[in-house]
């Protein structure tokens, strides 16, 4: 088995309204998809505020517990309550990168000391000169160094140097996977492009498979080698990013593509084709739907 990360028929649901409550949404609903070994990859998933993309991301990270299905890690099933020694043997492979670099380090404490406790943690260092030397290894893959973030506190680096760090941090452990969850939304807009040409040599240089969240279909289509578009927990469209961005199929997808364009001439779009695709993906949401595979290897979700 050659798969680093194999995600099996996974449902969640969070229960509503108090301990008691019956109701219940369903945050992510069936997803399967595999990541493999040899093929490093940025397998992108976007989808509006609130479809389960976090969620999804959250389970892979085991930060939440699957309701259904498994997520399998080279081949083996996720436990929440593993050893010490088993999480982290994960946690060296699989990466977190957050939205919001300044919430990830803490204002009080100098951003080196998050990079020095990875390396000791994961790489079990304990000479100060191999502890640097692991710390600039990481900080220079990402355009940085260690005299550059030596001493200093979030508030001194810029949003796009701090997200750097957060994934230099990330990279101390030569992960396979890193999961970034919309890292660059909170970044200026002048540095994303920083960011996001950085997963990209992390996937072409390094051999580091990234999960990318996102809501920004222009980055998917930049760097994505596959992508998943999700709505309300489900995936509708899924296959080969460029496949599927030049060209959606299922109406949700093709809304969020017109959705993107129409910024362009917005006040003077023709709000039709939108009104058309909406009472679309409406009907099909209230009938029975199935995956179909496309000749080009995309995914889709159609009515029974
Ligand atoms: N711990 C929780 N308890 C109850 N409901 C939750 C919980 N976490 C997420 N949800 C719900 O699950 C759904 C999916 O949320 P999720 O955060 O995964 O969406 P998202 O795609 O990441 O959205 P965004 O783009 O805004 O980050 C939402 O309806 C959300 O309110
Ligand atoms: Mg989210």
């Amino acid at each position: 088995m050659n798969d680093i990360l194999e995600v099996r028929n996974v449902t969640k649901r969070f229960g509503m309204g108090g301990v008691f409550g019956r109701n219940h949404i369903t945050a992510v609903n069936d997803v399967s998809f595999t990541i493999e070994a040899e093929k490093p990859e940025i397998f992108t998933i976007v989808g509006e505020s609130g479809s389960g993309k976090t969620t999804l991301a959250r389970m892979i990270l085991r930060l939440e517990t699957p309701s259904e299905g498994e997520i399998l890690f080279h081949g083996t099933r996720v436990d929440l309550r593993a050893s010490r020694a088993e999480r982290l043997k994960f946690m060296h492979e699989v990466q977190p990168v957050f939205q919001n670099p300044f919430e990830a380090f803490n204002p009080l404490k100098e951003v080196d000391r998050y990079l020095i406790s990875t390396a000791r943690t994961f790489l079990k260092l304990t000479k100060q000169s191999d502890i640097e030397q692991a710390m600039d290894d990481a900080l220079q893959k990402v355009g940085l160094s260690y005299a550059e973030v030596k001493g200093r506190f979030a508030h001194e680096l810029s949003g796009g140097q701090l997200q750097r760090v957060s994934i230099a941090r990330a990279l101390i452990c030569n992960p396979t996977l890193l999961i970034a969850d919309e890292p660059v939304s909170m970044v200026d807009a002048s540095l994303r492009m920083a960011i996001v040409n950085l997963l990209k040599s992390l996937r072409d240089d390094f051999g580091v498979s990234v999960i990318y969240i996102t809501h920004d279909l222009a980055t998917a289509y930049y760097i994505a080698d596959r992508i998943i578009i999700m709505q309300k927990g489900d995936v509708v469209e899924m296959g080969p990013a460029r496949a599927v961005l030049d060209n959606p199929e299922h109406p949700y997808a093709r809304l969020l593509k017109e959705s993107v364009l129409s910024i362009d001439d917005a006040g003077y779009g023709d709000l039709d084709p939108a009104t058309e695709l909406m009472d679309q993906i409406n009907k099909d949401r209230t009938g029975r739907t199935k995956m179909v595979t496309r000749d080009d290897g995309r995914l889709v979700r159609v009515a029974e």
